[in-house]
């Protein structure tokens, strides 16, 4: 088990302590093994969960600040980035949030015990605002000090109050290892790239390659000779190759060989759409054993880590350099996919961006858009030109006339 720091800022001030579970309830654990695949709800950055079901996030650079009640089992996770003070990407929204999605379950935020789990140095100002705002809140916090450029994940289960935090790097000493190299953040040094990070990794939305496979190739096959993606914001093209995998093989299942698959990666960065040209990508720990077959089938091998997208799904594959504000202007898709980019930017840069997808998405198509804010999803629904499906995922409606 790790030691904690644990801070009690205004002990004596703390109200109905006698209502309160104990505060040491919590186990938190520090595997240092590789990140394994569990079934829980995943929040991404920028997003809060309450909830008494397992939730995870992965945290790379950023900083989690989270609750837990041992007596009800409710669990509350925040993915805080610092990019904006929006919604839960600062620490003052992501606690509003927490405060009334524990609200819900009839649980105050001093009931529960609460933790922060640190980023790396370059988030150092997120950590210490989310400190800041516990202490201005009065509220005491375990602070699980773990700074450091790790890959990690962060899996709480409410139901036996276990806080574990899974490292990727391979060594004793995480707080003073180096840095473990990862080319899904490699460093970029083209103009738009500054904007923010193109950190990408293949098969790397479950939730998306789902409605993939379960819902869009369905219902495209029984509507069209074709199925056309835009992924719009695909960095290094990881995500292309990837949901062209799962829809190579969606459609080999049903027997279509004829059916037209295309997919469009775009970014603004020339640098990250050159690797996607490239096709050539060091394989995850997930993509070898939970995809394995998949990558068997599309991939050829480079040597043991490394692969090449093979002919039979590149020969779907293109990219462009475009702003995803300049939209598409003659081409709908059957499929829009913009996944972890719009959570770097504020509500009304999302709002221009929105637009650029709409532009894309044809009549009974289908727009996966992570993490947007609570205006996205209202311009979505309110004319009723959308439908929402799932989470993150909406249909536009057959009747309704494109955007322009
Ligand atoms: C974090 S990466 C996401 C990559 C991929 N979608 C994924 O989920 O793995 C965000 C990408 O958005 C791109 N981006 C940022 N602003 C953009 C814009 N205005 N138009 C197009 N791409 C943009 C960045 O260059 C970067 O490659």
């Amino acid at each position: 088990m790790e030691s904690l720091k644990h801070h009690d800022p205004m002990p004596g001030n703390l109200g109905n302590r006698h209502l309160r579970p104990p505060l040491t309830a919590l186990k938190f654990e520090v595997v240092r093994s590789e990140i394994r695949d569990h079934h829980s709800v995943r929040i991404q950055q920028g997003e809060v969960h309450v909830g008494p079901e397992p939730q995870q996030t992965y945290l790379r650079s950023c900083v989690c600040v989270g609750f837990y009640h041992s007596t009800l089992h409710v669990g509350a996770l925040s993915h805080l980035t610092g990019f904006s003070e929006d919604g839960g990407h600062g620490p003052r929204g992501a606690l509003r949030e927490l405060e009334c999605g524990l609200g819900r379950y009839g649980v105050r935020l001093r009931d529960c015990e609460c933790f922060v789990v640190g980023g790396t140095d370059a988030a150092r100002h997120v950590y210490d605002s989310a400190i800041r705002e516990l202490r201005h809140l009065g509220l005491p916090f375990r602070e699980l000090d773990v700074l450091g450029a790790f890959h990690r994940k962060l899996l709480l289960n409410p139901a036996d109050g276990r806080l574990e935090l899974f490292k990727k790097s391979q060594s004793d000493s995480p707080e003073v290892a180096p840095v473990t190299p990862d080319p899904s953040l490699a460093c970029f040094h083209d103009h738009g790239r500054r904007v923010i990070t193109g950190a990408s990794l293949l098969f790397r939305n479950e939730a998306l390659l789902q409605y993939l496979r379960d819902t869009v190739i369905p219902s495209v096959l029984n509507s069209s000779a074709r199925c056309h993606i835009w992924c719009a914001g695909c960095s290094t093209g990881m995500e292309v190759y990837s949901v062209g995998m799962v829809a190579l093989d969606c459609l080999d299942q049903y027997s279509h060989g004829k059916f037209e698959l295309r997919i469009l990666g775009t970014d603004i960065s020339e640098e990250a759409l050159a690797q996607g040209r490239l096709g050539a990508y060091v394989l995850t720990r997930q993509a070898e054993s939970r995809y394995a077959s998949l990558v068997q089938r599309y991939c050829e091998r480079i040597d043991a880590h490394t692969i090449r997208i093979g002919p039979e799904l590149r020969s779907r594959v293109s990219f462009n350099q475009r702003d995803i504000r300049q939209g598409s202007h003659r081409h709908r898709f059957e499929l829009v996919v913009c996944d972890h980019v719009l959570q770097y930017f504020t509500p009304e840069m999302q709002i221009e961006f929105l637009q650029g997808l709409r532009t894309g998405v044809g009549a009974g198509g289908f727009l996966f858009v992570s993490s947007p804010s609570n205006r996205i999803k209202e311009a979505l629904l309110a004319d009723g030109e959308y439908e929402m499906l799932g989470r993150n995922f909406f249909r536009r409606n057959w009747a309704t006339p494109a955007v322009h």
